[in-house]
């Protein structure tokens, strides 16, 4: 039976207490988003490893520049903390910083990625955050698991796009290492193969998704557990319009995302686009540019004591 894993979650849903207990403090915090970027020196498609990239089209070097440029000054312009990781030649897709790891309170849990081309990148993210004080640690041994890009916190829920990327057993155990509920979201549509490609918490019960990405269970437990679900349609989900970067009630997309804009506006955000096709051509747009490191705006770990 194909969904036997997340059924299980869902009929043993514990109640839980979120997590002051873990053991994890949060970091000194500010007011102010604090989002981790990593300039786009060595980025380009040097290998195809979702339907998106192809290595026959190329980026413009320059015009990636100016785009993600673009993004960086747009989150300092709200008044985000951006802060940079080094690049390094010969990972391109380090640019993508969703990916490193997935942040809880002070806990990074760093990234084990599915695709040995990305796999290089996980020792320059353990040294980035361990150098930002993070505590580190790993996902369960033999599980695959990609960070922000598959796990996002709405509420206190962490919802988990597995089979892609990231493995559903890791995704569990990870949640109950932080004492958290999982939902576990099968990921159906290659297109749409990190959880972060076609769902976006704004804020607690409130969500952008595109429905195909998922199987009918996965729309059901959407639909059950997200008060405000915001559907997108699939015009608008190929320009990664559900990989927008939330900043209090802002809300950052690629352009060409209209509809999306005037739904999310009309729950009282702004809605911000920003032209990135030269991250498309790799398969990621605005959120997978960046990881929030005092943790998503949905999440309500943010705002516990
Ligand atoms: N080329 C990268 C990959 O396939 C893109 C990653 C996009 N990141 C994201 N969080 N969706 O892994």
């Amino acid at each position: 039976m194909r969904f036997r894993e997340a059924d299980a979650v869902l009929t043993m849903d514990t109640p839980h207490s979120f997590a002051r207990a873990s053991g994890f403090h949060r970091p000194q915090t500010t007011d102010m988003a604090d989002i981790l970027m990593c300039p786009p020196d060595y980025y380009g498609i040097e290998y195809e490893i979702n339907p998106w990239m192809s290595t026959e089209r190329q980026t413009d070097h320059n015009l990636a520049v100016e785009q993600w440029n673009d993004l960086r000054g747009i989150l300092e312009g709200l008044g985000a903390r951006v802060s940079l990781m080094e690049p390094v030649a010969g990972l391109p897709d380090l640019v993508f910083t969703a990916n490193a790891a997935m942040i809880y309170q002070s806990a990074a849990i760093i990234s084990r990625f599915r695709h040995p081309q990305r796999q290089g990148e996980e020792q320059h993210d353990a040294t980035w955050l361990a150098s930002r004080d993070f505590e580190i640690s790993y996902p369960p041994d033999d599980q695959n698991f990609e960070g922000a890009g598959d796990a996002l916190f709405c509420g206190d829920t962490l919802f988990a796009g597995y089979r892609m990327r990231s493995d559903a057993t890791g995704l569990q155990k990870i949640g109950a290492r932080i004492d958290c509920r999982v939902i576990p979201l099968e990921l159906v549509d290659p297109y749409y193969y990190h959880l972060d490609t076609c769902f976006c918490p704004l804020a607690r019960g409130v969500a952008i998704y595109y429905p195909g990405a998922f199987d009918q269970y996965g729309q059901r437990v959407l639909q059950e557990l997200v008060p405000k679900l915001i559907p997108v349609e699939l015009d608008e989900a190929r320009e990664f319009s559900c990989n927008a970067v939330v900043v209090g009630r802002q809300v950052i997309t690629n352009s060409g995302c209209p509809k999306l804009h005037r739904q999310v506006q009309a729950l009282g955000y702004d809605a911000i686009e920003t032209p990135l096709s030269e991250f498309v051509k790799a398969g990621g747009s605005a959120k997978c540019l960046t990881l929030r490191l005092d943790g998503e705006e949905a999440a309500a770990w943010r705002d516990e004591d």
